[in-house]
């Protein structure tokens, strides 16, 4: 038996911000149960929903020395879906309104401090992890640990680590000795070839100059974070260590996103009879939100976070073109707050089309997913994207611009050939992405045929957790030396 521990800063069901959580909380039980043990340890957040507080059980508590002070952990633990969570515990770092807060150097001195409590909990948890594999910026100071003070014990002596790159827009940097201070690593650690980048300290680089292994959420955005418009100023050293990069594309639950069974909806359908059933949710989708009901006009659904990554400038530069169409366009996201205001102005000026709602909402999530014909996500970049392998096993066509994960998990719809399952488009360009759109909205009204044989393929396209999951487990045994 191999053993794993993911260790993150968000997972679901427990807390989410956005698609780490989806990955953090749903890969771990899709791996093969005979051959590998994987669990999650992540923080215990005050504002976690009270039914999950209610089910963490208590296990130990002890105290470590942190950025000067003899500072509390305790250490918590539960089960959802037959994987086991661990919960780390200290109320000064963990008690706020969210996961992460505005303040970065105060989200550095909370993340540090879990990575380094993390580890340290580790050998009180009757779990011995063979590998410690790590997400994001948050948990890339682990494998410096692991090669630094932790690898004096015998416990911890040959663990290996992995760093998952969900992200590289984050990569949590700030002035050398803050974080030599918050870290407590030596001088030694703080030069360009180790943690040091552009004179400040970046923990990201630190974990992937560190890991055994580093990989990224697709295969194309392994490729595209070692060149320079996507590589964040890391470029050079993702190239360095390209040997030990690669791109293994995400999956999503198919317990949860599953068009058949889900709670959230009204009307429930399947790849054999969605030409009846899936209009059906669109209806009510409509009614819910005060939409005219009509099925002739083509739904637009956006369900994000509102942020320049996601490619709201595109979006901003043409609404106004493209609500002349017949078009309905429902966005559900939050975020920056010039694009949540963008989306609350077209609301008004045109408000027989267009639905700003601007909040987090589960429910909304997935009849958005359900309703919609089309699902638009242009984004400038995109690590993988889980949104649109929703709306893809929902038969809601996504309308992508090729770059990372949207890339290789949306097949552009070939009219000639009578392939694809969805649409794309190129450049980060307003008009090629209005013209993309235009393009689906005349197969939807004049290809209605057609268009019923996209869905049918788009809702066959398998993107649950089994072909990715055994990449992850390949790369295991390869740094297990099996
Ligand atoms: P990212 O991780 O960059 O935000 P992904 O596409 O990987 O993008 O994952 C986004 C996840 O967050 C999806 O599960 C999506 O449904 C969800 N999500 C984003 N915004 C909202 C919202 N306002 N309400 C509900 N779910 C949301
Ligand atoms: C990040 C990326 C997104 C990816 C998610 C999960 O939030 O922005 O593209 O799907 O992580 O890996």
């Amino acid at each position: 038996m191999k053993n794993v521990l993911f260790v993150a800063s968000e997972a679901v069901p427990f807390i989410k911000t956005g698609g780490l959580a989806d990955v953090v909380g749903s890969l771990p039980e899709c791996f093969d149960r005979k051959y590998f043990d994987v669990r999650v340890m992540i923080p215990k957040y005050n504002c976690m929903y009270q039914k999950y507080k209610d089910m963490l059980q208590y296990i130990t508590n002890f105290y470590m020395e942190y950025n000067g002070q003899n500072t509390y952990v305790g250490i918590f633990k539960t089960e959802w879906n037959g994987v086991t969570f661990y919960f780390i515990d200290n109320e000064y770092y963990f008690s706020g309104e969210s996961a992460y807060t505005s303040n970065m150097k105060w989200d550095l001195e909370r993340f540090i401090f879990f990575s380094k409590a993390a580890l340290s909990a580790m050998p009180l948890i009757d779990f011995h992890p063979d590998i410690i594999h790590c997400h994001d910026w948050q948990t890339g100071l682990i494998p410096v640990y692991l090669k630094d003070s932790f690898r004096a014990g015998e416990f911890f002596r040959d663990i290996k680590s992995v760093i998952t790159i969900h992200n590289l827009k984050f990569q949590g940097t700030w002035d050398v000795s803050t974080i030599q201070q918050f870290s407590g690593l030596s001088p030694y650690y703080f030069t360009p070839d180790k943690l040091e980048a552009f004179k400040d300290a970046n923990i990201l680089k630190g974990g992937i100059v560190y890991a055994d292994a580093i990989t990224t959420v697709s295969e194309t955005y392994a490729e595209e974070i070692k060149t320079e418009f996507y590589g964040e100023k890391l470029d050079g050293l993702l190239k360095a260590r390209e040997h030990d990069l690669r791109g293994i594309v995400n999956g999503i639950d198919y317990g949860a996103y599953n068009p058949e069974t889900d709670q959230f909806i009204e009307h429930h359908y399947n790849v054999k009879n969605f030409r009846k059933e899936k209009i059906k949710n669109k209806r009510a989708l409509q009614s819910q939100l005060g939409l005219e009901r009509n099925d002739n006009t083509l739904m637009i659904g956006i369900v994000s976070r509102l942020t320049g990554q996601k490619g709201f400038d595109l979006i901003a530069y043409v609404m106004d073109e493209l609500c002349q169409d017949d078009v309905q366009i429902v966005c559900l996201g939050t975020g920056e707050e010039k694009f949540e205001n963008m989306f609350r102005h077209y609301d008004w000026k045109y408000n027989n089309k267009v639905r700003a709602n601007i909040y987090y909402s589960e429910e909304l999530s997935h009849r958005i997913y359900a309703g919609c014909d089309v699902f638009l996500m242009p984004s400038l970049f995109e690590p993988c994207g889980l949104s649109q392998l929703m709306a893809l096993r929902y038969g809601t066509l996504p309308i992508v611009r090729e770059t990372g994960g949207l890339k290789d998990t949306v097949v552009p719809y070939n009219e000639f050939e009578g392939t694809g399952t969805g649409f794309s488009f190129t450049n980060y360009n307003a008009h090629e992405m209005l013209g993309a759109i235009r393009y689906a909205e005349s197969v939807y009204i004049q290809h209605r045929r057609e268009w019923n044989k996209i869905i049918d393929r788009a809702m066959k396209a398998d993107f649950s957790w089994n072909v990715s999951a055994n990449h992850y487990q390949e790369m295991y045994d390869w740094l297990l030396g099996y």
